[in-house]
């Protein structure tokens, strides 16, 4: 295999909330046959499974603040260690800050880094239209509805409002964003592996310019 071939299946997707990286993440994941690792998933079916995690990170996700570092690094690099993770992976919602970045160059070396950039305003109108599942699907009841109204196509199961997913609490995970997560792409683009799109298009046309502009760098789909 060559180099590209090995690298390319190591993608951290980034943007802030609401730009469809869970979306744009599972899409990727299904044509490229690698996992989607998403450590806000993680935590919510730890929440829902009621395990010691759950309960630690539930106190930070409501109120829209990032669960401590050393949990998530943790997380993370077990989860990287699993086997369906070695022929690569799309990971979504990490790193958050340059401590987990830091952290994420001693796991691996990552291949491309997506960024959906979207703004605030945007941001906010999409989220509170969301409704999820506890398999992982995400909906908009305007952009993306589900075949059924409130069930889930994959799995059939009712369809609910994430607990954080208040106006006060977005604003306050969009702050985070910002401040912690945003200045993380510069060091991305130095090192010529940032890809760039325009997260206010409809759905279909972001996974467009994604796979467009991963083919212009040669990330070949394959
Ligand atoms: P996480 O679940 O990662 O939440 P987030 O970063 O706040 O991102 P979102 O899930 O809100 O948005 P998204 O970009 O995935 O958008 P989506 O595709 O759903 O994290 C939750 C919490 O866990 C964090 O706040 C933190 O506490 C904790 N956590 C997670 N990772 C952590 C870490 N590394 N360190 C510490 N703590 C961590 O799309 C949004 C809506 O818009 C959907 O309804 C969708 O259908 C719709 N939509 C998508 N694309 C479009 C489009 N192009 N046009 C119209 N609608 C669209």
């Amino acid at each position: 295999m060559t180099k590209l071939e090995t690298s390319i299946r190591k993608i951290v997707v980034f943007g802030p909330q609401g730009s469809g990286k869970g979306t744009q993440a599972e899409f990727l994941s299904k044509e490229l046959n690698i996992p989607w690792i998403s450590t806000g998933n993680i935590y919510r079916q730890n929440i829902k499974a009621q395990t010691e995690l759950g309960k630690l990170a539930n106190q930070y996700i409501i109120e829209g603040k990032l669960v401590p570092d050393q949990v998530t690094n943790r997380l993370v690099a077990e989860r990287l260690k699993e086997k369906d993770a070695q022929a690569g992976f799309i990971l979504e919602g990490y790193p958050r800050n340059r401590g987990q970045a830091e952290t994420l160059d001693q796991m691996t070396q990552i291949s491309a880094v997506l960024e959906i950039a979207i703004s605030d305003e945007e941001a906010i109108r999409r989220i509170s239209g969301r409704r999820v599942c506890t398999c992982g699907m995400t909906f908009h009841i305007d952009f993306n509805p589900p075949k059924q109204e409130g069930i889930c196509d994959q799995c059939g199961k009712k369809l609910f409002q994430r607990e954080d997913d208040q106006e006060e609490t977005i604003r306050q995970r969009l702050a985070i964003y910002h401040q912690n997560t945003e200045p993380l792409l510069k060091e991305y683009l130095k090192r010529g592996i940032l890809i760039r799109v325009n997260g206010e298009q409809g759905i279909s046309e972001v996974k467009k310019e994604i796979f467009q502009k991963m083919d212009e760098n040669n990330f070949s789909k394959k």
